[in-house]
């Protein structure tokens, strides 16, 4: 099999679980034939517009998605939901990344990157099934967002669309919002939840900084100015304003400067500084 033939089983696999491990199975092929110096061929592939689903979770409109208390027990219990579903999107989305522009003349590091964000989205997402188990719940148990596939559809013959709107606003938002998730489970005395999201947490910076490096390659091939492109395909690609705060730190470890990001925060922000 060629890498975009692996990428499209993974994203025809409908049950999270089995897309998870045939996600790390894939990876660990791939890893081990660069290892060996014989890598395997990435070729071309036509992958679906939308990746295949579980019956269970139900998706809806965010806005029909029910809140909860964040400090109940059914509060983390729909944090990690959200969650779980997030990360298997990520597996779908750098999948997708992949396949959709295995046609794309790029370095071969530009897949090494993405096989590996894939990989750890997978685990992820496994961490968080675990931690819903260990609370007697599970990944389909709770509806969860629709349209969370939104940004690959737009961007789906846009690759630095694609690197704009998806590791450096969705996946740089995960690092703005997932200290506080960590306190929330650290003040409940879930170590198992803490331990999982730090790790989420670690390793999602890498894959923003994936996105930064690539969008930047992508500048310099094209002759492009790296802040002005990435505003204009943010607010092509993108529906609504940054949200501040951000985690600047973080973001700065993954190569997004302030001026990319605070100019797109809403014209209230830009006022005030
Ligand atoms: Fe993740
Ligand atoms: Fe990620």
């Amino acid at each position: 099999m060629t890498l975009a033939e692996m990428a499209v089983a993974v994203l025809t696999t409908a049950d999270g679980r089995q897309k998870t491990a045939l996600s790390r199975n894939f990876a660990a092929q791939w890893r081990a034939s660069r290892a060996a110096g014989t890598p395997i061929e990435v070729g071309t592939a036509n992958p679906p517009l939308r990746p295949a689903r579980p019956e269970k979770p139900e998706l809806r409109d965010p806005r029909d998605v029910p809140h909860r208390k964040p400090g109940s027990e059914a509060g983390r219990i729909a944090l990690l939901h959200a969650v779980a579903h997030i990360e298997l999107n990520a597996v779908d989305l750098h999948w997708d990344i992949i396949a959709r522009f295995s046609g794309t003349r790029l370095p071969i590091g530009f897949f090494d990157d993405w096989v590996k964000a894939a990989d750890e989205e997978s685990k992820h997402f496994n961490l968080m099934c675990d931690c819903l188990e260990r609370l007697g719940s599970h990944y389909g148990a709770l509806p969860a967002h629709a349209g969370m596939w939104r940004a690959a559809e737009d961007t789906c013959d846009d690759l630095m669309g694609r690197l704009a709107v998806v590791p450096m606003v969705l996946e740089a938002r995960g690092l703005d919002v997932t200290p506080g998730m960590i306190k929330i489970f650290k003040q409940a005395k879930l170590p198992d939840a803490v331990a999982a999201l730090e790790t989420i947490y670690a390793e999602e910076v890498h894959h923003v900084a994936y996105g930064s490096k690539w969008f930047h390659f992508l500048c310099g091939r094209h002759d492009l100015d790296p802040t002005e492109v990435f505003h204009g395909l943010v607010r092509k690609y993108f529906h609504g304003n940054l949200k501040p705060p951000f985690n600047e730190e973080k973001r700065a470890e993954a190569g997004i400067p302030p001026d990319f990001y605070w100019p797109l925060a809403g014209t209230e922000h830009a006022r005030s500084g």
